[in-house]
């Protein structure tokens, strides 16, 4: 089976989303004003590994997140109040998996979250699909407590679609906050699975063979001297209490240089390392928050196409990531198929594929890039109101 990715995602309900229905590429630009719910458009696929992971499931996945009442639309109303998620997965010869997942809380008395309808199809090549799983089914109307759990996540149930299981398990989110992972001793909280800030990047490092280590880490370092051009030799080492720094030998006067460790790197070449190694770790989706921050605009400018070459070359992620950068969008390279934009909708936000907007697929077809052809459209009217304002 060759790699899969998520290539189609629906939604209703889903935080500020009342209804949403896109296409994704392998490479995938999230623009908007702020608070449009690119992030939560994100949490969509962290929420289906969260069903997944060991310690997951539905209950846990949407407690993780606050609850039913944050989970769920405010806006939704009327005849159907479910939260629903579709997404559509296929590896690159086009065979893959349909998965929806339909969920509301249990009663107005019991707000935990109950399955309304599971569905799975396997999609062949040909066009054919199978369903794998219909729910509810005869089991679950005889003891609606299964209901609780998605099939999905339980290994006994799951055995027909495992590989799907197991690509929802390969999706990885990251947004380092420097400061985090120099604080050794800062608490982990309570999310499932990786750490979203980047604080277990040191343990990741070390989970690997040391023969990929070393590759990894070499490769790491001539991207860092590109921002950090005194940097040599990056190593992990492991620290008398057991915890793993990461080191690099710092060029300067003295013939033999210094050694430093992740607490003295800045901000930029953590971030920086955060985005290489996950790059090139072998797993599925990666979930990028705006890659953008604390790094020079003239290495924005080329991080679109260095992704690119990742994915093509390298562990062949599917990366969808959230921008405000002008300069990260400026790429003559990105296709109009690669970028969504989040706009405000009567009620809430609306999720639109650049393709579909024909006077943007002109523009780019004119020579325009996704910074001069999408993101002006992403302005509000608003946001001219801070010319006026004062604090
Ligand atoms: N259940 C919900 N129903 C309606 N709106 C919600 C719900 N949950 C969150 N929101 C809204 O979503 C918004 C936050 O969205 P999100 O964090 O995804 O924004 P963003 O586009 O990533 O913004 P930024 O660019 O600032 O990071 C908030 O305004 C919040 O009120
Ligand atoms: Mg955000």
């Amino acid at each position: 089976m060759n790699k899969m990715r998520f290539a189609r995602v629906e939604l209703e309900n889903w935080k500020n989303f009342t209804s949403v229905e896109v296409d994704l590429a392998n490479r995938v630009f999230i623009v908007g004003p702020n608070a449009i719910g690119k992030s939560n458009f994100l949490q969509v696929f962290r929420f289906l590994r969260d069903l997944v992971l060991e310690g997951g499931g539905l209950g846990p996945a949407v407690n993780q997140r606050g609850g039913m009442g944050k989970v769920r639309s405010l806006y939704a109303r009327g005849l159907n109040t479910d939260v629903m998620i579709r997404v559509v997965v296929k590896d690159e010869a086009g065979a893959g998996w349909r998965y929806e997942l339909a969920f509301a809380h249990e009663s107005d008395r019991n707000p935990r979250p109950v399955v309304v309808r599971e569905l799975v199809d396997r999609l062949r090549v040909s066009g054919e699909t199978e369903r794998k799983l219909a729910r509810p089914d005869n089991q679950d109307e005889t003891d609606p407590e299964r209901l609780k759990e998605t099939a999905i996540g339980v290994l006994r149930a799951n055995q027909d679609f495992r590989e799907l299981a197991d690509f929802f398990r390969t999706v990885a989110y990251l947004h380092l906050v420097p400061q985090l992972l120099r604080e050794e001793q800062s608490p982990r909280g309570d999310t499932l699975g990786t750490d979203p800030y980047g604080r277990d990047l040191l343990d990741q490092i070390r989970n690997t063979t040391p023969r990929t280590q070393k590759a990894r880490l070499r490769r790491l370092e001539r991207v860092l001297k590109t921002v950090a051009p005194q940097l040599e030799n990056l190593r992990l080492e492991i620290d008398e209490h057991g915890q793993p720094h990461l080191e690099g030998k710092f060029r300067h006067w003295r013939p033999q240089g210094a050694y430093q460790d992740e607490r003295q790197l800045s901000d930029g070449t953590l971030r920086l390392i955060g985005l290489l190694w996950s790059l090139q770790e072998p797993g599925g989706p990666l979930l990028l928050e705006e890659p953008e921050l604390s790094l020079h605009t003239a290495i924005v400018k080329r991080l679109a196409p260095f992704i690119h070459r990742a994915q093509v070359g390298g562990a062949g992620r599917q990366v969808i990531l959230t921008t405000h950068s002008e300069h990260l969008l400026m790429d003559a390279g990105i296709a109009p198929e690669e970028v969504l934009l989040m706009l405000p909708a009567a009620e809430g936000a609306q999720v639109v594929e650049g393709a579909a907007r024909s006077e943007i697929v002109r523009l780019m077809q004119a020579g325009l890039t996704a910074s001069e052809a999408v993101l002006p459209r992403t302005e509000t009217r608003q946001m001219a109101l801070f010319d006026r304002l004062n604090v």
